[in-house]
């Protein structure tokens, strides 16, 4: 039998702590052995760097830079390439661009022996569109070879829709919804791009608006959906977690009690009587894995509203980039096993929470 391998391409806000994950549940996973690529030799990495070596990942380099680490005092294991290549499951957790310019530049080339490669949010095109507890169903072994895990509002958004919206048989009966995201200005691993006061964002897709609402489309589109859907978004000067209103529109009656029992029953929704962005990432920080929430959406009860009997209005927060954290390993069991995808999880289920 060969050695199961999950490679993690990236070592940022989302590459570091999936890295992590993996290596901490390696033997839950059914995974033997986890790489992660590191692209630039800065030295101000290397703690960050020994931390997921000494966690049991085997750090991995272009060649240009393993002298360059070897004096940082860290082991290149393999070179990039090669990494790729003898990896079961690539998971790429690069900027904007640089997965889709990976897939053609080399993922494409060991497509025979690799089983799966996945790309975070920016990635749109990269692979089919995929958020855990969405559209699980719809993931064939036979085509699905590239997936995207969709960005962190955008899972906010379809889980939402999801909980909201469904008819009670399983299907959704969405008249509209519109949303707004209040962004973050940068992660708190992050140093540059923070704003000084609130930046208004455009509506650059006529349909969509942002493409939050047009990447929740694609996504339930993947499900045989045409939903009527809309965002919009700014940034604000913070550093905490993404808050997004929302107003869901239903072809069916709703009242307020029926919309807390339908938060109640999905395990991936969290309510709170909260209602600052700080007191819920701080919840995160004290009891999450790796300070992160993994559940899809945080809703902050005291703002719902139920209008007219079929608009239900309200805030919640965006857990960090927890709920992408989630769909990267759940579509990684996927590729490694769909029969045992499920079981697989569970280990993480302590860090979805009910309330927050
Ligand atoms: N941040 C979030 O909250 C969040 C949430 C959901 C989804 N996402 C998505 O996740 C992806 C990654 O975001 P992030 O916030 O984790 O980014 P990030 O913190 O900026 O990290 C990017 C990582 O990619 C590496 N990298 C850059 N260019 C590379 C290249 N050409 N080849 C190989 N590695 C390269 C960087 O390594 P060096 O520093 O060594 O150059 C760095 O480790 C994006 O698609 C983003 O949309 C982010």
């Amino acid at each position: 039998m060969s050695k199961v391998i999950v490679h993690v391409i990236g070592t940022g806000t989302i590459g570091e702590p999936l890295t992590g994950i993996l290596s901490d549940h390696k033997e839950d996973f059914g995974i033997d052995e986890v790489t992660f690529n590191k692209n630039r030799p800065l030295s101000g990495d290397r703690p960050k760097l020994e931390q997921m070596i000494r966690r049991g990942a085997l750090m991995c380099s272009g060649k240009e830079h393993v002298e360059a680490f070897k004096a940082m005092g860290l082991e290149v294991a393999f070179e990039s390439e090669e990494a790729i290549a003898r990896a079961t499951v690539v998971i790429d957790c690069t900027p904007s661009g640089v997965g889709r310019e990976n897939k053609h530049q080399y993922y494409e080339r060991y497509a025979d022996k690799v089983r799966g490669f996945i790309a975070q949010g920016s990635e749109f095109g990269f692979g089919k569109m995929y958020a855990r507890g969405i559209n699980d169903d719809v993931l064939d072994k036979d085509k699905d070879q590239f997936i995207q895990v969709v960005s962190c509002n955008t899972h906010n958004i379809s889980v939402l829709l999801h909980t909201l919206a469904d008819d009670g048989q399983g299907a959704l009966a969405l008249e509209e919804a519109r949303f707004l995201c209040l962004r973050r200005a940068n992660d708190i691993s992050q140093d540059g791009s923070f704003i000084p006061a609130p930046q208004l964002g455009g509506h650059s897709d006529p349909q969509f608006g942002t493409h939050h609402a047009r990447d929740a489309y694609h996504l339930f589109q993947t499900l045989g959906y045409d939903l009527n859907l809309f965002s919009s978004a700014c940034k604000t000067n913070s550093q905490y977690m993404h808050a997004l209103h929302f107003s869901v529109k239903t072809k069916f009656k709703l009242d307020m009690d029926g919309v807390l029992a339908r938060m109640h029953d999905n395990r991936r929704v969290a309510i709170t009587e909260k209602g600052s962005a700080n007191s819920v990432f701080s919840f995160g920080r004290e009891h999450g894995h790796y300070g992160r929430i993994l559940s899809q959406t945080v809703v902050s009860t005291p703002t719902l509203a139920v209008r007219n009997e079929n608009e239900v209005v309200g805030f919640c927060f965006t857990p960090q980039d927890g709920n992408s954290l989630l769909s990267s390993v759940a579509a990684t069991l996927w590729y490694l096993d769909p029969e045992t995808m499920d079981t697989r999880i569970d280990c993480l289920r302590p860090y979805l929470f009910q309330e927050v």
